[in-house]
């Protein structure tokens, strides 16, 4: 029987990290969705199409570090609200999600558009402030200057960009457990997502 973990929720609000910890806890194997998207982003600064960059999308496209910079996070955001892209990556997700050891896939539509069946479905969220603090802490991490009054605004754009597109917007999903982590550390709210699963997993 297959048991998917669906996480959702906007940019550095941890998703991330649980549904990574969450995986790791029971075994199961992870996708971040968001990569598929990131990918495709990249190929499109590259001067691809975006449809048939997301037709062609192949594992090796989700590996780098390259995929991890701002300019690929706002083309990844552009591409998600072309309609063909997103119908374009349906059929992976769907099969990954459907892994006999089970999945946990992180994204925006996890738990509303693509596996509205899922077992769990958890949204992941915290203040846009917060989020924002977090990416100016990982960015000094790696030595990368920025200030808080930009990366907020860029928090917020990327947010209404996610949220306010026709197609699958991110929102959480009408049976969504909601995990605020705005006051919780990496260990709480992954302690609160593990057993969310637990719970749901018998
Ligand atoms: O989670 P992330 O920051 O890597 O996602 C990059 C962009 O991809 C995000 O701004 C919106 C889009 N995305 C999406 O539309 N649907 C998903 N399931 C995952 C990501």
């Amino acid at each position: 029987m297959t048991f998917t973990v669906a996480i959702d929720g906007p940019a550095a609000a941890g998703k991330g990290t649980i549904a990574r910890a969450v995986a790791a806890h029971f075994g199961m194997a992870h996708l971040d969705t968001g990569l598929l998207y990131r990918a495709v982003g990249a190929k499109v600064l590259a001067g691809a199409a975006p449809e048939a960059a997301a037709r062609a999308l192949t594992p090796d496209d989700l590996k780098g570090e390259a995929l991890r910079t701002q300019a690929v996070a706002e083309a990844a955001s552009k591409v998600a609200a072309i309609p063909e892209v997103r119908a374009a990556l349906v059929a992976f997700q769907r099969t990954f999600a459907a892994r006999s050891d089970g999945a946990v896939l992180d994204g925006r539509d996890i738990g509303t558009v693509i596996c509205p069946a899922a077992q769990v479905k958890l949204y992941v969220t915290a203040s846009p402030e917060c989020r924002a603090q977090r990416r100016l802490d990982e960015l000094a991490a790696k030595g990368i200057a920025g200030t808080f009054e930009t990366i907020l605004a860029e928090v917020r754009a990327r947010d209404a960009r996610d949220s306010e597109r026709a197609t699958a917007p991110l929102k959480p999903a009408a049976d969504a457990v909601m995990l605020d982590t705005s006051d919780l550390s990496i260990e709480e709210a992954v302690a609160r997502a593990v057993a969310e699963v637990a719970a749901r997993r018998g």
